[in-house]
């Protein structure tokens, strides 16, 4: 499913963070949480490669990963995207803060975004997350975005849907 125009990468505002590419210059502050199939580069070349192969799946419409940027800073504090599911108008949100922004709030703020454009311009009809039992931070988060859980899968996984407020994420725009 082609849901995205090759040469325009949705860029999503906030408030407080926005939602962008992430680009070559941006690795090196992100070698932390720089993943590619849950395996995470060790070096800025194979960041790199990943990310060449992140940019691939979004132009073959199977996946979308953008970078969270601090307005105050200017700085990408995080990512997050949809992953999965997206040939079946669904999306898999994940996401991960560089350690020394948890608590601040920016990832509330950048999946909300994800959401709002999940729903209203992607045209998603099912949102869900995975994530583990011992997750606390990360369940404390889809808890407070309105998703609900809805299995437990295999090993520890736990899996939660989305639950939109009506015009929850229709104010956002
Ligand atoms: C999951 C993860 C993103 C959660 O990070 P987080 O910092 O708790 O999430 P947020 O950025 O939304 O911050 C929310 C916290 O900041 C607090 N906060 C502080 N200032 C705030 C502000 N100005 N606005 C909103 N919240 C604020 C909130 O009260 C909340 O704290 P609480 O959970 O103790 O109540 C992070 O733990 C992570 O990256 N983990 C590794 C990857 C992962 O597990 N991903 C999940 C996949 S589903």
């Amino acid at each position: 499913m082609k849901l995205f125009q090759h040469d325009h990468f949705p860029h999503v505002t906030g408030n407080r963070v926005s939602l962008r590419q992430i680009l070559d210059t941006d690795l090196d502050d992100l070698m932390e949480i720089s993943f590619y199939d849950a395996v995470q580069a060790q070096t800025v070349q194979q960041a790199a490669e990943m990310q060449a192969k992140i940019n691939q799946d979004y132009l073959d419409g199977n996946s979308i990963h953008w970078g969270i940027v601090d307005h105050s800073t200017n700085t990408i504090v995080g990512t997050c995207g949809y992953y999965r599911g997206l040939d079946r108008g669904e999306g898999e949100l994940g996401c991960v803060l560089l350690s020394k922004y948890y608590g601040q709030g920016y990832m509330t703020e950048g999946m909300s975004l994800a959401i709002e454009f999940g729903l209203n311009h992607m045209g998603l009809k099912r949102i869900w997350a995975a994530t583990s039992q011992q997750n606390g931070p990360a369940i404390k988060l889809l808890e407070r975005l309105n998703f609900v859980k809805i299995a437990d899968t295999a090993e520890d996984e736990i899996e939660y849907e989305l639950r939109p407020v009506i015009n929850q994420y229709h104010s956002m725009k």
